[in-house]
């Protein structure tokens, strides 16, 4: 069997290009399979999750095409036809569930399924509203594999997001695109806006309006169809997060992450590593294509522990896994609350979190109310463990990170799930002074 092991980084150097943001990635393809005309994309992340969602949009009828300059082309049809098979959205969230929200005000029958990450996780957060707009959803006990039939019911629809999801509210939203009628959301916690951003881009008719207790309220005016617009896709913030603490806990380190995405609501990994003392700095702030970006320079730095509220959660949801890496090498007890979201990410990441950190030393304890404790020892010493991903793109990188600036090697029984989004992300760290490698056990 094929393992990897991390071992100890000398420091890390260079200026390191970060794939395109995942979320915005989906989006552009999403909104360009509908839109009138053709949509330019410049920054696409060729991860295996966004390359599941060009193959659907194929099968349903839209033309997605790459020139050689790396430039996406994505040509919208008027109406999704009834796919010919399956489609196969492999271990992306995001993927499968906006595109049952896009899906569902089209009178087509599609089949919906997801390797066994993917088919374990809940899909009645998004077939439950969707219900209510007309779709027919025959799930497999509210999970995948799903047959799905769009309904072309034309009711206002208002809706309040049980859990601060963008991939609910997404959802939602692409499901009142061709209603007339009007389709409302309230958040109550803000999360990524990156829908909202992008539908204004293409001609949607949104607004959102802040209520009286800080959350959003979200209106769109539906019936019309979105015009193609170019999308430029920043380098992905959660990418970047595991360079990020990498050079920040390995000695002798300063890298450049050029283009990084700094969305408001994506940036609370920022915040909070820089509460931990972290040095980070924004250069050449600027906006590109609706979304903010800077290139950020890192070093390594002495980090403190820090308590996480939970409130932080949505804006970085992602992050956890890298986050607690970061807290193992930090000086004193950490704590992180409100983490009930990360049991239905593509793995169990609390519990991931918890073993990874303990098989390599670092006394860590998931508490009843969703929240970890962990110790940091404020030095390297700790690693040593074994890593089982489990599927986990954002498991695996963690622990790889870990292995850079521990002791003791770091092994990761599979790391096949980076593919899904930082596909390079081994020979980036190593060209930059990791040491990544495969063995045979
Ligand atoms: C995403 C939203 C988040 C995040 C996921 C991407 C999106 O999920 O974890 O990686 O692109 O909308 P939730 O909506 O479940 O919080």
């Amino acid at each position: 069997m094929i393992k990897t092991i991390s071992t100890q980084t000398k420091g890390l150097h260079g200026t390191l290009f970060i794939p395109g943001d995942k979320s915005i990635s989906h989006r552009a393809l999403l909104f360009g399979a509908a839109a009138q005309g053709t949509t330019e994309i410049k920054g696409l992340l060729e991860g295996e999750d966004v390359l599941c969602t060009a193959e659907a949009l194929r099968k349903l009828g839209a033309r997605i095409e790459k020139n050689t300059n790396g430039l996406w082309f994505v040509t919208g049809t008027e109406t999704f036809k009834k796919p010919d098979s399956i489609l196969d959205m492999g271990n992306s969230g995001t993927g499968v569930r906006l595109l049952m929200g896009l899906l569902s005000s089209y009178p087509i029958q599609a089949r919906l399924t997801g390797d066994s990450s993917l088919c374990s996780r809940p899909m009645k957060r998004i077939t439950d509203p969707l219900t209510q707009t007309g779709a027919v959803f025959e799930t497999t006990e509210g999970k995948l594999p799903i047959v799905m039939t769009g309904s072309e019911q034309d009711k206002p629809f208002e809706y309040t997001l049980p859990v601060a999801s963008a991939q609910i509210k997404s959802a939602v939203l692409l499901s009142g695109l061709r209603r007339k009628s009007p389709t409302v959301v309230h958040e109550p916690i803000p999360c990524r806006d990156h829908t909202e951003r992008m539908l204004k881009a293409f001609g949607a008719d949104i607004a959102v309006e802040k209520d009286a207790l800080g959350g959003n309220v979200i209106t769109l005016h539906g019936g019309k169809r979105l015009t193609a617009c170019p999308v430029v896709v920043p380098a992905d913030i959660s990418s970047a997060a595991f360079a990020i603490v990498a050079a920040l806990i390995t000695p002798d380190s300063e890298i450049v992450l050029p283009n990084i995405g700094i969305n408001p609501l994506r940036t609370g990994i920022l915040d909070v590593l820089l509460e931990m003392g972290a040095d980070i700095s924004f250069e050449n702030k600027r906006e590109i294509a609706g979304e903010p970006v800077a290139d950020l320079r890192v070093r390594s730095s002495a980090l403190k522990s820090v308590n996480v509220p939970a409130g932080k959660a949505p804006s970085m949801i992602d992050e956890y896994p890298i986050l607690a890496v970061a807290t193992a090498f930090a000086d004193g007890k950490t704590r992180l609350n409100g983490l009930t979201e990360l049991k239905v990410k593509e793995s169990n990441r609390l519990q991931a979190i918890v073993d990874g950190l303990t098989r390599n030393g670092i006394e860590a304890e998931a508490l009843p109310d969703d929240s970890i404790r962990i110790r940091g020892k404020g030095n390297n010493a700790c690693g040593g463990g074994t890593i089982e991903a489990k599927l986990d793109h954002r498991i695996a990188m963690s622990f790889m990170v870990m292995g850079m600036a521990s002791e003791s090697p770091v092994v990761i029984d599979d790391v096949s799930s980076v593919a899904t989004s930082f596909p390079d992300f081994i020979s980036l760290m190593n060209n930059a002074g990791a040491n990544i490698y495969d063995y045979r056990d």
